[in-house]
């Protein structure tokens, strides 16, 4: 199949990538753009390991077609921290044990992400909603919640004092 070039901003880096134009957008971030920290579980939109950020929204990457995210702004695990330091959110699922094997948390930290990003004080229901396409098989979810629930609690006390 004839490649076709693929402009898009992934973590803040605009890349312009090669693909056929049948190739999800999972496989081009880990096999073009070198991004293994989103994961392929099931290839069929049922597990979320694969949930990256486009434009504002989670979305499983195995069944984005590449050339869909053409001109996109794309986030991915990768692009969680800053400056190598890691995020209330990441640092809350370490605190909360909010994994056990580590096969689903890149999908459960993005799926919980894109819920920071528009509330940064979710119910719980708001959070189960929010990870109801991320599986778990060692069943953690109670620690992803509490993980959500205490990043959104630090976020919002940093919000409160740049305020101030
Ligand atoms: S790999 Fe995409 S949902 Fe499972
Ligand atoms: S921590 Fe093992 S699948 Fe979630």
């Amino acid at each position: 199949m004839a490649e076709i070039d693929i402009r898009m901003t992934v973590n803040g880096s605009v890349q312009q990538l090669k693909a056929g134009a049948g190739r999800t957008l999972l496989s081009v971030l880990r096999e073009e753009a070198g991004l293994t920290g989103t994961k392929d579980g099931c290839s069929s939109g049922d597990c979320g390991a694969c949930v990256v950020i486009l434009d504002g929204q989670p979305v499983n990457s195995c069944m984005v077609l590449a050339p869909q995210a053409e001109g996109s702004q794309i986030t991915t695990v990768e692009g969680l921290a800053v400056d190598d330091e890691l995020q209330p959110l990441q640092r809350a699922f370490a605190e909360t044990w909010a994994f056990q094997c580590g096969f689903c948390t890149q999908g459960m930290l993005m799926s919980c992400h894109a819920l920071l990003m528009s509330n940064l004080n979710p119910t719980r229901e708001e959070i189960l909603t929010a990870i109801s396409g991320n599986l778990c098989r060692c069943t953690a979810y109670q620690g992803v919640v509490k993980a959500v629930e205490q990043a959104a609690a630090e976020m919002r006390s940093q919000d409160q004092n740049r305020h101030e």
